[in-house]
């Protein structure tokens, strides 16, 4: 019988949890576009995001969800809330004052195609709505195309392309 996974709110003591999980992620970036590298290692992919999730932590409408199966985080959704004012948003659309940004997206591989990453997304969006925020952003890597399909699929649209040209230190 397939195990339960559940759908729990985390905060900044969890923090530790996450480091599996956002490097599960930074492999798929590798694996999407090997024609970027070179890519930070783990150790420096994490040290850099763990700090970006501290800072986002500490803000009071910050959403952590994790997937949880028999105590062992297989998932999360990290959200955030933002000034319209303090995005490349207010200067080109018509938004509310405060605009949600869903940060992260992950479901280690041996748990994708199973409904959890849209479980996730499902629960950042009603959080984010039941504080009034409504309008969207979030970013993905170009060459990401499974996870550019499925936001596409709930309603998100390529907005604002940046383009690279790195030198490759
Ligand atoms: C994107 C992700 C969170 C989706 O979670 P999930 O639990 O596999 O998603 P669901 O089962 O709810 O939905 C499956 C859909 O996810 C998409 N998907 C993206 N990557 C996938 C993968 N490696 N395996 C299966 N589905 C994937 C597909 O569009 C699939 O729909 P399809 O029927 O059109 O193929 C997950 O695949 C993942 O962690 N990927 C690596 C990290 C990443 O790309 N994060 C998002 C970008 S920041």
């Amino acid at each position: 019988m397939a195990k339960t996974v559940e759908l729990r709110r985390g905060s900044a003591a969890d923090l530790p949890l996450l480091e599996p999980l956002w490097v599960s992620v930074h492999h798929r970036h590798l694996e999407s576009m090997p024609e970027l590298a070179p890519y930070v290692d783990d150790r420096e992919t994490w040290g850099a995001r763990s700090a970006l999730y501290a800072e986002l932590l500490a803000k009071p409408d910050t959403i952590l969800i994790l997937a949880v199966e028999e105590d062992h985080a297989i998932g999360y959704g990290l959200a955030h809330v933002m000034a319209a004012t303090d995005t490349w948003i207010a200067d080109t659309w018509r938004t509310a004052g405060r605009i949600g940004e869903i940060e992260s997206l992950a479901v280690l591989p041996s748990h994708r195609g199973q409904g959890i990453g849209s479980r996730l997304l499902d629960a950042l969006e009603r959080e984010l709505s039941s504080i009034g925020i409504r309008d969207l952003i979030l970013g993905v890597l170009a060459g990401n195309e499974d996870a550019i399909r499925l936001y596409r699929r709930r309603g998100y649209r390529p907005t604002w392309v940046y383009l690279s040209q790195f030198e490759g230190r």
